[in-house]
C-alpha cells in the first residue's frame, strides 16, 4: 500500500457466511451510502442498499439480504430476487433491472472498496 492511499474497508471476511451477507456504510465525502456485502462460493460482492423498484432498503433483518434458499439477494418489500454475482432482477416488480455494485476486493481478509473506485452513484 502506498502511503497516503486510504482503504475503506467495508467488514472482515470472516463477519461474511458463504453464502451470506452484511450491511455496511460507505462514506464519501459529506455523504453516507448504505452499501451491502455477499459472500457466495468464491466470489465477494457488494451493492448500494436500495432496491430498483422503490429505492427502499432490500434488508429484512439486520445484515440479511439474502433469500431463504440462499441463492438471491432478496428485496424485503416486494420479494425481488437478483443474482449474486451481477445484482441483475431475475423476477419481482423490477425483472431486468439491476442494482448498483459497489467494486470490492479481499485484502489480508478485509473486504475494501477497490481502489480507483469513483463515487458511487445511485441516480
Ligand atoms: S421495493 Fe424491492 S421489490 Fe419492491
Amino acid at each position: 500500500m502506498n502511503a497516503g492511499t486510504r482503504r475503506t474497508v467495508l467488514c472482515r471476511l470472516d463477519e461474511l457466511q458463504n453464502p451470506g451477507s452484511r450491511g455496511a456504510t460507505l462514506r464519501q465525502g459529506d455523504r453516507l451510502l448504505e452499501v451491502f456485502v455477499v459472500r457466495q462460493g468464491q466470489g465477494v460482492y457488494a451493492y448500494v442498499n436500495s432496491c430498483p423498484h422503490t429505492g427502499s432498503p432490500l434488508d429484512w433483518t439486520e445484515h440479511e439480504f439474502l433469500s431463504l434458499d440462499r441463492r438471491y439477494i432478496q428485496c424485503a418489500m416486494h420479494a425481488a430476487l437478483f443474482r449474486v454475482a451481477d445484482g441483475k432482477c431475475v423476477a419481482g416488480p423490477c425483472a431486468g433491472a439491476s442494482l448498483t455494485p459497489v467494486p470490492v476486493e479481499v485484502e489480508a481478509g478485509m473486504v475494501i472498496v477497490a481502489p480507483e473506485t469513483p463515487p458511487v452513484s445511485i441516480a
